[in-house]
């Protein structure tokens, strides 16, 4: 790790995951007697969607997506190239999507009328962070672990420059 990136805890390990076990529990409640189906956006929802998947109390598929969407280092441009696809229908599935952050809402906003128009019996969104200041694509997500300011974060599958996420808590970072 580069010492010279400053990075302060904005929630700790023990905030998170009590965090992620309260929505284990929403959606355990929400979908009860059904099944569901964690769509999971690689890389970053890796770590949460794993640990949300142990909080469910139902029968839980999970499935892997991957994408990529061209911009900057900061900020995604919308236009988003799928890498790896679902490899299974998801016709009259409960899909919840996995996703580590909401920030401009480009890249979900793509991805949820995508995975629409595959005729799911539903399709929610359940993001650990949201940064609803950065908004420019209509997205709400039905889940939401923590609502946070327009600042740059890392930690628990969050990268900068695809380093830190792996850091057991979620922490801002001052890039140096
Ligand atoms: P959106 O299309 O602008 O909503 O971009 C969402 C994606 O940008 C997320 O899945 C992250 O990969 C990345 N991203 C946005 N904000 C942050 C951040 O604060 N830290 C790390 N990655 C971020
Ligand atoms: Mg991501």
């Amino acid at each position: 790790m580069k010492m010279s990136d400053k990075i302060s805890i904005m929630f700790s390990e023990e905030e998170v995951s009590g965090r992620i076990r309260e929505l284990g529990e929403k959606i355990g409640k929400d979908y009860a007697g059904k099944e569901v189906l964690l769509v999971c956006v690689l890389k970053g929802a890796a770590f949460f969607a794993c640990e949300l998947a142990k909080r469910i109390s139902l029968p839980v598929q999970m499935e892997f997506m991957r994408c990529s969407s061209y911009g900057n280092e900061t900020e995604s441009s919308g236009v988003v190239k799928i890498i790896q696809d679902l490899d299974q229908p998801i016709r009259g599935k409960n899909v919840i999507i996995v996703e580590d952050i909401i920030d401009t809402g480009r890249t979900l906003g793509y991805l949820v009328e995508l995975l629409r128009k595959r005729d799911p019996e539903s399709v929610a969104l359940c993001t650990l962070l949201d940064k609803p200041e950065r908004r420019v694509t209509d997205v709400k997500a039905e889940y939401t672990g923590f609502q946070i300011p327009d600042e740059f974060v890392v930690g628990y599958g969050l990268d900068y420059a695809q380093k830190y996420r792996n850091l057991p808590f979620i922490g801002i970072i001052k890039p140096e």
